[in-house]
């Protein structure tokens, strides 16, 4: 099932040439708006596949409308020790959940990261505020799963517990608004102290791999690295990154951009899809604050046609920084 879970939202990358995110608006003010609910589909935690010798853990998750039609596929991988926080510390790493194209997308962008010590996922999505226009809301929320885990020598995996009477249980999580989430340019020193978190659009790597190697296993050669924007939620500023330089087979770059309050660098992890981003505050009058976000980027690559190379692409991803 976990390759299944893994296969659909791959399958489900690829045909994003479906326009991203179409009509995306709820409302982010007055009696029933700022509050939202996703129901969770199928979750499952995988330990490492030992014929894969890679130590990964994999979660996936499906995110479903009210009638039970699956809107979003979410899939995160990391090696198994870090348990969901980016080399074991204190950031969490958010993975992109993929819009399966049913239904009415009203997100911009889904996300999801997991505390697997405490068993707790998070769930945050950016969508555009119907009742004003031109702003844009973002959602959070969390569930504490319950979950049954069966090893055996050859695996071991977690599902949640069933009810007594042997049902999947009803999961629900309950989303909230992000104050302020939706208003834009606040001053520099008062955005510093906000929730903060990006948008990392227009994801473009290009890689060539080696003849005999599989997707699975991949063997690459002349790697682009990653180039992207990145929007900060938090104060608007946008900055173009790609790589400078290679780093102990890691990319690191830091980011241009006209905004004057903050500066921005990140490193990306290739084998792990690991994409962490800095962004430094300099405001007038308060301490500098620099402020960390990880992200798994779980882009979807295509071959070129009659050729080795492969060009990576992305719809657009939130990455959050600490617990929402
Ligand atoms: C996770 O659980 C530990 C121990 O039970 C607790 O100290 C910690 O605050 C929890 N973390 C979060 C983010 O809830
Ligand atoms: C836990 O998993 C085992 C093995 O799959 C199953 O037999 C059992 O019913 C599950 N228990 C609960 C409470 O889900
Ligand atoms: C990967 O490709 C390089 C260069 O062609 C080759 O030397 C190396 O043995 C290959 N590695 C694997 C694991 O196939």
């Amino acid at each position: 099932m976990r390759n299944n879970l893994v296969s659909i939202a791959l399958a489900t990358a690829a045909t994003l040439c479906l326009p991203f995110g179409v009509n995306a608006a709820r409302p982010c003010g007055g009696a029933d708006g700022g509050s939202f609910q996703y129901r969770l589909g199928d979750v499952r935690y995988d330990g490492p596949d030992p014929s894969k010798n890679n130590d990964l853990a994999t979660i996936a998750a499906s995110l479903q409308s009210n009638t039970q039609t699956p809107l979003y596929e979410c899939v995160g991988q990391w090696p198994e020790a870090w348990a969901g926080w980016y080399q074991g510390g204190s950031n969490l790493i958010w993975a992109d959940c993929i819009w399966t194209g049913a239904g009415t997308g009203q997100d911009d962008t889904v996300s999801f990261a997991v505390d697997w010590e405490n068993k707790t996922m998070y769930l945050a999505h950016t969508f555009a505020c119907s009742d004003q226009e031109g702003s844009q809301g973002l959602a959070t929320g969390s569930i504490t799963l319950d979950v049954n885990c069966t090893t055996t020598d050859e695996s071991s995996y977690c599902v949640p517990k069933s009810t007594e009477s042997g049902t999947r249980p009803n999961l629900n999580i309950a989303t909230v608004l992000v104050p302020g989430s939706e208003t834009t340019e606040p001053t520099c020193a008062e955005t510093s102290k906000e929730y903060q978190s990006w948008k990392v659009e227009q994801w473009q790597r290009s890689f060539t791999m080696e003849p005999g190697a599989s997707p699975t296993d991949p063997n690459l050669s002349s790697d682009t690295g990653p180039s992207f924007t990145l929007k900060s939620s938090a104060n608007g500023n946008t900055f173009n990154c790609s790589p400078s330089e290679a780093e102990d087979g890691s990319f690191v770059g830091s980011c241009t951009s006209d905004a004057t309050t903050t500066t921005a660098d990140f490193h990306f992890d290739p084998l792990l899809n690991m994409l962490e981003i800095s962004e430094h505050w300099a405001c007038d009058g308060s301490p500098p604050l620099d402020v960390v976000g990880v992200g798994y980027v779980q882009a979807a690559c295509e071959r070129v046609f009659n050729s080795d190379e492969f060009v990576c692409t992305s719809a657009p991803v939130w990455i959050g920084t600490g617990v929402v």
